[in-house]
């Protein structure tokens, strides 16, 4: 959905609120209603009035679109029924033969999308470690369509030079694609620095409840977007009304609760960074991390998740990750609670074996907005 009833003078707390979210002009509803339906009646054979059929279009997702786009400062934006579908509807603009160059700490479930079911269509792919340019260049291929970059990524926290990153990709007429899932674009817009397309895990910070599964993409291309609205109707893998309806009701407070989410996260890296028990933390606003002042220069904040290992191996890691009781041991982060996890054995099981093989004494935080010193307390307890 293009972008529109929207002023561009609007701060980014606005738009959250308001783009793509005028009052229902027949009720005077001030949220956008769930407009359950499959289908819409016709005026004439051939002529409706903006919508046929839902899978093709629906209200309630094309406020959630406008919002989403304008969030990322793009002029596009497309919703689905998961991060995952999101990321299949980009790579569905490749073809056999063509070369995709990810960053080699990509989410597991990327990892397993290219390595595992694009490969069946005969695209290949290479890994690399994207904090240094030379490694992305040494991948590239006369064929390479797609550079895929997380930042910060999925358990490291690595931040990568998204600009750089566009370059490289533009200087063979690639596309850089960034999954902003981790910064959200509170935090960071990547359109802004070059990058094609943006995909999201709305799953996480956008929806930001753990109550709903989603997806985005955001381009400004307008060509780029009518191919990505083509294949969103024809693979139809698109979110429900109801599930639209929850993101945009998640995305009004993005703002407040990413705030929040940094703050206790920096409180609590500051508690394990000098804990004795703790052998190592990753979190991109430390400035001894490798990439902070990349970080420095394309985030407005650090973020809410915080990666770290102790002393004591895999057996210590999985003991901590099972002893919090606040921090609940699961899958997923980016919602008001916090979760703890061993990537190694959980959200990154796929990538055993592989070049994104995670080290399996790393624990994962994602912080959540309860009170900071009740997280450090059952923090502390774990580690004892
Ligand atoms: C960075 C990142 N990208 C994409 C995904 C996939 O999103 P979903 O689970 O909504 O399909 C995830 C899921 O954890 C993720 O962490």
């Amino acid at each position: 959905m293009a972008r529109e009833n929207m002023d561009e003078r609007w701060g980014f707390e606005t738009r959250a609120i308001h783009a793509g979210q005028k009052p229902d002009p027949q009720t005077g509803a001030i949220t956008v209603p769930v407009y359950q339906t499959t289908t819409y009646e016709q005026d004439e054979v051939g002529k409706d009035r903006g919508y046929e059929y839902s899978r093709t279009g629906n209200p309630t997702r094309d406020a959630l679109e406008i919002s989403v786009a304008a969030l990322e400062g793009a002029e596009f934006g497309r919703a689905f029924a998961s991060g995952m579908a999101a990321e299949d509807t980009i790579l569905r603009l490749l073809n056999p033969g063509d070369h995709i160059v990810m960053g080699n700490d990509a989410y597991g479930g990327t990892f397993r999308l290219i390595s595992k079911v694009l490969t069946r269509m005969g695209v290949t792919w290479s890994a690399a470690d994207f904090s240094k340019r030379e490694n992305i260049e040494n991948c590239l291929t006369d064929r390479t369509r797609v550079v895929w970059a997380e930042t910060p990524s999925n358990p490291l926290l690595s931040v990568v030079d998204i600009e750089m990153l566009s370059e490289v990709a533009h200087s063979i007429g690639a596309w850089c694609v960034v999954d902003n899932t981790f910064a959200t674009p509170y935090l960071q817009q990547p359109l802004a620095h070059g990058a094609d397309f943006v995909v999201h895990s709305a799953t996480k910070y956008l929806g930001g409840h753990s109550d709903v599964v989603g997806g985005f993409i955001a381009t400004n291309s307008p060509e780029l977007d009518q191919e990505i609205g083509f294949l969103q109707n024809a693979i139809g893998a698109v979110p429900a009304p109801w599930d639209c309806y929850l993101l945009l009701r998640g995305v009004k407070t993005l703002s407040v609760r990413m705030d929040r989410h940094c703050d206790n996260a920096e409180r609590i890296v500051t508690f394990l960074d000098g804990h004795p028990k703790v052998a190592d933390v990753l979190y991109p606003g430390l400035s001894s991390h490798p990439t902070h002042d990349i970080a420095k220069k394309q985030m407005k904040k650090f973020g809410g998740m915080v990666s770290f290992t102790v002393h004591g191996g895999p057996e210590a890691a999985r003991m901590v990750a099972g002893s919090t009781k606040l921090f609940t041991l699961a899958e997923s982060l980016g919602a008001v609670e916090s979760l703890i996890e061993v990537p190694a054995a959980m959200t990154h099981l796929s990538a055993e074996g592989s070049p994104l093989e995670v080290d399996d004494s790393l624990i994962r935080l994602s912080v959540g907005i309860e009170t900071t010193d009740d997280l450090l307390e059952d923090l502390s307890n774990a580690l004892s």
